[in-house]
């Protein structure tokens, strides 16, 4: 099996017009009045080809958008990449982020084992520099993705690794940048990691072998233990909803708890319950899904492993709080075993469930979770799920629902969308929609009308939190029908995990 592309950032202290390097990046403004100081620099020594390509429009600076200038052997480096950052006022710390990432994805495109990036020099003044050099981390690792275990012919379009460097010439700013930069490193190859499970098909990653996974993963990193429930632990503690959605299946289910304890002095500590769904197939059981697309429900895990990658980030980042990640896990697939329409379940906390739907399998899976995390005593339980197709329909793709029983840690985790680029937008899940999921012949049945769907099924969510602080991240659409861009290869994005580890490195420093 092929290894999915290594990819190394570090900083570097040099003048850039001596640096050498397959491709440095410099970016440029949409609105920009003329060439800012590392472009002239540039510009100078490649005989003004950089102002002729401005000149000629053939570039303009926009988002989205690059132009490529071969060096002559008066700069260091072969080539220079101008990448557009569109207008100037408009410019936020993810722009800097997907200029990043941009240039890594062209590198690895044009088969490049080494670039330089110094495009978090326009930026110096109006940003941290420690923010600038986690961005341009997390952006590198974003950009240079590849997902491609399985591809066996020798041309595969790519070097087998890409070195990014941060160039930056003035010592001080060289160690903030250091700074920010291990936390993005960290944060970058926890996003990636969790891009590489998610993508793996479901003939490879089933329940079990998730939790081989995610056993393996807490074995090789500090400060993690992860215990995993079979079906059997699972009936002795009653937990009837991720073992109905589990029943058609010969891959059996397993309910992962991974913890981390942040140091010294943890008990004293918050702490926080992350809860992902992780159906590792998504047929729609019984109340089966039409065929087309129904490829992309390997996809149905998403939020599971976004738990687990997270979990990998904390724990690497030392972080100095008490995490749960907690990830029920199943395969929801028609059989003579499978749960049915109809039927009645007797979930963890008690409360009976009318199957109306099987396809409305993630909150069967989820209020299990849920319920253990009230009975860990979580301060604060997130949870993170591909619930509803509704939610694809409300939002697009652009960005993830969230839903809550408390408006501070709303705003917290609006926060943190902000800061990680993962962006996040209300909806509700009140009484109205909660009255929807109400059952005559059981306390809750599992759909409600035909509207609102991503709120009915956060209503329903609800009801298994009790007062505990708790939002529910819903992100349907935003690792789905995921197509190859100018910042990224398609496929699984990896959402939630910069987000949900910005949100923890947030609340660890008290923000
Ligand atoms: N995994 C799906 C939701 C989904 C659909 C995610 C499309 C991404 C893209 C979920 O389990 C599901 O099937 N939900 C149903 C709920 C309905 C039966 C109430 C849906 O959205 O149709
Ligand atoms: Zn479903
Ligand atoms: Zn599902």
């Amino acid at each position: 099996m092929r290894k999915i592309i290594n990819v190394e950032v570090k900083t570097r202290k040099v003048d850039l017009s001596e640096c050498t390097a397959e491709m440095i990046a410099a970016g440029y403004f949409s609105d920009a009045k003329g060439l800012d100081e590392v472009c002239r620099q540039l510009d100078k020594k490649l005989d003004g080809a950089i102002s002729k390509v401005i000149e000629l429009g053939d570039f303009k600076g926009k988002e989205n958008s690059s132009a490529l200038i071969y060096g002559n052997g008066r700069i260091g480096a072969k080539r220079v990449l101008l990448v557009g950052l569109g207008e100037r006022r408009k410019a936020t710390l993810d722009t800097v982020r997907k200029a990043a990432a941009l240039a890594a994805n062209t590198a690895v495109k044009m088969r490049l084992q080494s670039i330089a990036l110094s495009l978090h020099s326009e930026f110096g003044r109006r940003f941290d520099v420690e923010r600038l050099g986690r961005v341009c981390a997390e952006g590198a690792y974003f950009g240079s993705y590849r997902y491609d275990e399985f591809v066996t012919e020798d041309d595969n379009g790519r070097a087998e690794s890409l070195c990014v460097e941060l160039v930056e010439a003035d010592a001080a700013k060289l160690s903030r940048l250091n700074t920010g930069l291990a936390a993005g490193i960290i944060i970058g190859k926890a996003q990636s990691y969790a891009r590489t499970i998610a993508n793996r098909p479901a003939n490879v990653i089933n329940p079990m072998s998730l939790a081989a996974e995610a056993r393996k993963l807490a074995s090789t990193t500090d400060g993690l233990s992860c215990k995993v429930f079979d079906e059997k632990q699972m009936a002795e503690k009653g937990m009837g909803g991720i073992l109905a959605v589990g029943s058609g299946s010969a891959n059996k289910p397993r309910f992962i708890v991974l913890r981390y304890a942040g140091g010294k002095g943890a008990a004293k500590k918050a702490t926080i319950g992350l809860v992902g769904k992780a159906i590792t197939f998504d047929s729609g059981g019984i109340s089966i899904k039409p065929a087309s697309r129904m490829n992309q429900m390997k996809l149905d895990k998403s939020g599971g492993i976004a738990v687990l990658a997270t979990m990998k980030a904390a724990a690497e980042l030392r972080l100095g709080l008490n995490i749960y990640g907690i990830i029920p896990a199943a395969e929801n697939l028609p059989s003579g075993t499978s749960y049915r329409p109809g039927d009645i379940i007797t979930t963890y906390s008690g409360k009976t469930v009318e199957v109306q739907n099987t396809d409305a399998e993630g909150r069967m899976i989820l209020c299990d979770a849920l319920d253990f995390a009230v009975k860990q005593k979580c301060d604060v339980i997130i949870d993170i799920a591909t619930l509803t197709g509704a939610c694809l329909v409300a939002l697009g793709k652009y960005m993830a629902a969230v839903m809550t029983n408390d408006d501070r840690l709303g705003k917290q985790l609006q926060t943190a969308a902000q800061q990680s680029g993962e962006k996040l937008w209300p909806m509700p899940c009140g009484d109205e929609y909660a009255e929807e999921v109400k059952s005559k012949i059981a306390d809750l049945k599992n759909i409600g009308g035909k509207w609102g769907g991503a709120c009915t099924g956060a209503a329903f969510l609800r009801q298994f939190v009790g007062e505990t602080r708790w939002a529910h991240l819903d992100i349907a659409g935003m690792d789905m029908f995921e197509k190859e861009t100018a910042v990224s290869t398609g496929g699984s994005r990896g959402f939630g995990v910069r987000l949900l580890t910005t949100y923890l490195m947030n609340v660890a420093k008290n923000k």
